[in-house]
């Protein structure tokens, strides 16, 4: 792969880049101001690798004319312009599966966390309060919950198993309906109705047109005050400062959030809030999972120079 030109979008995992650097001719988007870069060496980038928050968007594509493939380091590939790529005939790859397991266990950790105070109990402990006030509030039970998921793929289909081994009823909403293959899990038409028979809603699909903001105000007000919010899937899933009023009024009871509409940036007003946890978009961030992701990248690199099959393709 040595003579691949990749340009790097971000500093997205040291092992990555590093492997990259060794690997191919590797470009730093960071290093130098985008318009000096692309005068300079628009036209030896072959690749393109991106994650969840830095992607191929149509002006990055049209001004680099030997593009042949994307490979983003995340699953989802809502930032890369798929349209444009299949237009230009570039491939695009991303990491699934290996990441299903971790995004999960957060959504499941998130809930958790929430109801049972865990972030909030922590402070208590570290500012003393537990000697000066006595014991600590009491909490929601997780067990037996009713769980609702939006999208019943990779990611959702793992938190539904790890929430039946804590005895939640598990519903769910996507397009279609697959009873034959969730029989024990009910089906939902719409998400206000699924929504309204759940005690905790997870956002699990992935981000397109018909997804963005799927969790309206209508949607969190049927989830109702004692109603707990959990999104690993991307912030534009939700209509954000919706989200906000209604968690600040106790129209919404709570929300464990993992991404945002506009990241790194986090409202204001959730920073000061007590019936939220917020993490930042860290759903893959293990040692083990983002190997796997880079490892997965450099993949689909390697296929596509030795032109075999893509490992992970999308396009
Ligand atoms: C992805 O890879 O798309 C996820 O957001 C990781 O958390």
């Amino acid at each position: 792969m040595e003579s691949l030109g990749v340009l790097l979008l971000h500093p997205v995992n040291a092992y990555l880049e590093q492997e990259l650097g060794r690997r191919c001719r590797l470009y730093r988007f960071w290093e130098s101001p985008r318009e000096e870069f692309l005068r300079a060496h628009a036209g030896a980038v072959r690749a393109v690798v991106g994650n969840a928050n830095y992607g191929a968007d149509a002006a990055l594509i049209d001004a680099l004319p030997a593009l042949e493939i994307v490979a983003s380091f995340s699953v989802g590939i809502d930032r890369v312009d798929l349209a444009k790529c299949r237009e230009r005939g570039i491939r695009v790859t991303n990491t699934p599966d290996v990441l299903t397991d971790d995004v999960a266990d957060l959504a499941v950790g998130l809930a958790i966390a929430v109801l049972r105070r865990i972030p909030q109990a922590d402070r208590y402990v570290r500012a003393g309060l537990w000697k000066s006030r006595g014991d600590y509030t009491l909490t929601t039970r997780f067990s037996g919950k009713r769980v609702g998921i939006i999208g019943l793929g990779r990611i959702g289909q793992a938190v539904a198993r790890r929430v039946e081994a804590f005895d939640c009823p598990v519903s769910y909403h996507q397009r279609t309906e697959q009873a034959s293959v969730y029989p024990n899990y009910t089906y939902y038409p719409t998400v206000v109705e699924l929504a309204a028979n759940s005690d905790v809603l997870v956002v699990a699909c992935p981000l397109n047109a018909s997804t963005r903001h799927i969790v309206s105000r209508e949607v969190m007000e049927a989830l109702g005050p004692k109603g707990v919010l959990i999104n690993v899937g991307r912030g534009p899933h939700v209509d954000e400062p919706e989200m906000v009023a209604a968690l600040a009024d106790g129209r919404l009871g709570g929300a464990g959030l993992d991404v945002f509409e506009d990241e790194p940036n986090v409202p204001e007003a959730l920073l000061g809030m007590d019936n939220v946890v917020l993490v930042p978009h860290v759903g893959s961030g293990t040692y083990e999972t983002r190997k796997a992701m880079a490892d997965l990248v450099l993949g689909n690199l390697e296929a596509h120079v030795l032109s075999k099959p893509l490992l992970t393709p999308v396009v």
